[in-house]
């Protein structure tokens, strides 16, 4: 049967632990990719993620070897592209998880090795970066062991290619072929999709059953529509069109649709003449974002096309939100991110695809408030947050936060807890010396840098994942921050109220740091309710308007600094100050 020489498979780890560079191996092996046109990490193929080493979208490719078509998924591994890893997961049978041996297992392996599970899938354990001399294959494999059961983990070098044929016979010989059969009536799953400008939207697709080609016309189950395909085809990893696609197989179809906003990531298609026949496939849980910001583009005009790149993104990045907004700064788009890294790289994203230049507020979590009045609101900014006295109860997100660490850290992890909220479920160890620590903790106090200070604590090497577990009642707060006089709202934040205090101070000291110092005095103040709880003030800048004069001419020196006088004041009366983006990111990577 056409199937059994099918197998489609992804690849899973931590961040860095190796996927792209084991993905350009088997490209190489496989003779998919030509030697003069290979190069690190082939398949992480935007800018963005060539310059920063990680991988932000998922990339499927077609692989043909020993008379099989083997059909990989690169999976990204930061927490916050977790969502990409989860849909992959649905388009394939089996995954390689793959472990640096210099690190062991991280957040990432247990997290992702957990979504595997779940879908049933069958899991090839390896240890990688064996050529390394920290690498310390013992300890690794104990781990491995305690996490699997009985599993033998391959041994590779994913840069130096030993053993790495040896993962490809295994994908052969234990990932089972897809199931399915082409007669049946047509039905796949969209798992990601993209905009191309002229073929329209093209969805990336795994087909469960049946066949699909050029002309024929598919259904949208679940936004109930159709539209005549266009092209139908597989990746290599760059799209290169076939005469169809089968059961089995994964790979994509030009719809030729211009309305972005129709076609959803998780959706099941089918043919048109089936479309009361078939029952929509699992889909995905949706992705729930956690983080709000505001975004608004820096000249009005910009607008729609700030609007048009988010709903492009959208269709690359199911986990993104956005709804517009208006603000004095103009209209804009209040947007949800899973994470913080996932906020950064987006921004990046609209800066560099769409050449904008963009104003963002800093960063929040959702909260809950129950009004006096019995009335439920969902609050995503500062701007939105009730008057106190409208407020009956207010509630904050909690996570469940798991991290990974070597036993020599343990000390440092639970110092650094300490000084967050945070309640201790349990501990527990494999492997012998790796420890899974899990707690309770509001999301706000990890959403922001608690991941860099978690690295620093424990020189890189532990690790962390999170899962939002409910809300929680906390007596919250708005603290107002007040530039020059003027309330900047993009800096309000919502705090707990017995932390209140010190967090004004703290917050206007990095203020003070981080905002470029103008012509005059520039006074910082947080306030709660109108009363200032802490202040500031940011030094002129001196320009020295008479370095340029030698010698005595008195008169001369005095029009001068006159001049300049009378500058600082009519700067300081137009009041505006605009808040330069980088010092939002500053903020944000300091708070
Ligand atoms: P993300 O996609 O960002 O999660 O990273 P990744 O898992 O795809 O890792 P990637 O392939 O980008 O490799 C991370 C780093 O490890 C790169 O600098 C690679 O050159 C290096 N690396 C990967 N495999 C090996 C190996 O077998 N030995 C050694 N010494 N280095 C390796």
């Amino acid at each position: 049967m056409f199937q059994e020489s099918i197998r489609n498979f992804a690849i899973l780890s931590h961040v860095d632990h190796g996927k792209s560079t084991l993905a350009d191996r088997f490209l190489e092996l496989t003779k998919t990719v030509p030697k003069e046109k290979m190069r690190p990490q082939f398949l992480d193929s935007m800018d963005l993620e060539r310059e920063r080493g990680v991988t932000i979208k998922m990339q499927p490719v077609r692989m043909h070897w020993k008379d099989f078509t083997l059909n990989l998924i690169d999976t990204p591994g930061h927490i916050d592209f977790s969502y990409e890893v989860s849909r992959s997961l649905a388009a394939v049978e089996g995954v390689i998880l793959l472990v640096d041996g210099s690190r062991g297992i991280q957040a990432q392996t247990v997290a992702n090795l957990e979504l595997a599970k779940k879908e049933n899938l069958v899991i090839l354990p390896a240890i990688n970066k064996i050529d390394l001399p920290q690498a310390d294959i013992e300890k690794t494999k104990r781990e491995i062991l305690d996490l699997l059961g009985e599993k033998e983990p391959f041994l590779i070098s994913a840069k130096y290619g030993t053993n790495v044929e040896q993962i490809l016979e295994a994908v052969i010989k234990k990932i089972p072929s897809p199931k399915g059969n082409s007669e049946n009536p047509f039905k796949a799953l969209i798992f990601d999709s993209k905009y191309d400008p002229f073929k329209g939207v093209i969805i990336y697709i795994r087909v469960f059953e049946g066949r699909v080609k050029k002309g024929d016309k598919i259904y949208f189950l679940k936004n109930q529509f159709e539209t005549s395909i266009k092209e139908v085809g597989c990746f290599f990893p760059q799209l290169r069109e076939k005469e169809k696609l089968e059961a089995g197989e994964i790979g994509y179809i030009a719809t030729g649709i211009k309305e972005i906003e129709k076609v959803k990531v998780g959706e099941t298609i089918t043919n048109i003449n089936f479309k009361e026949k078939v029952l929509p496939l699992g889909g995905y849980k949706e992705p729930k974002p956690m983080v709000f910001a505001s975004v608004f583009p820096d000249h009005s005009e910009n607008f729609n096309l700030l609007k048009e790149g988010l709903a492009k993104l959208k269709l690359n990045d199911a986990s993104l939100s956005f709804q517009s907004q208006n603000s004095p700064v103009g209209r804009g788009f209040l947007c949800g991110f899973l994470g913080t890294f996932h906020e950064e790289i987006t921004l990046e994203r609209l800066k560099r695809e769409y050449n904008l230049n963009l104003l963002i507020s800093l960063p929040q979590v959702v909260y809950k408030v129950i009004l006096k009045d019995g009335k439920e609101k969902l609050v995503f900014t500062s701007k939105d947050w009730p008057e106190t006295i409208k407020i009956q109860k207010s509630l904050e997100p909690y996570v469940k936060l798991e991290i990974i660490t070597p036993e020599k850290f343990l000390g440092n992890v639970s110092t650094l807890l300490k000084t967050i909220k945070a309640k201790h479920i349990k501990t527990s160890f494999f492997g012998r010396e790796t420890f899974l620590i899990i707690y309770e903790v509001p999301l706000r106090e990890i959403i922001f840098d608690f991941h860099d200070k978690l690295k620093s604590a424990t020189q890189g090497f532990a690790s962390l994942d999170y899962q939002m577990t409910d809300w929680r009642e906390e007596d919250l707060i708005k603290l107002e921050i007040f530039i020059g006089g003027e309330k900047e709202e993009s800096l309000s934040r919502i705090v707990p109220k017995d932390k209140a205090f010190l967090e004004g101070k703290r917050f206007l000291k990095k203020l003070k740091e981080v905002f470029p110092a103008q012509l005059f005095a520039l006074p910082l103040q947080a306030k709660i309710s109108d009363k200032v709880i802490a202040r500031e003030t940011i030094k002129a800048k001196r320009r020295d308007v008479i370095a340029p004069l030698y010698g005595g001419d008195y008169t001369r020196k005095r029009k001068l600094l006159e001049r300049q006088k009378k500058g600082k004041k009519k700067l300081k009366e137009r009041g505006q100050i605009r808040i330069p983006q980088d010092v939002f990111l500053k903020l944000l990577k300091s708070d």
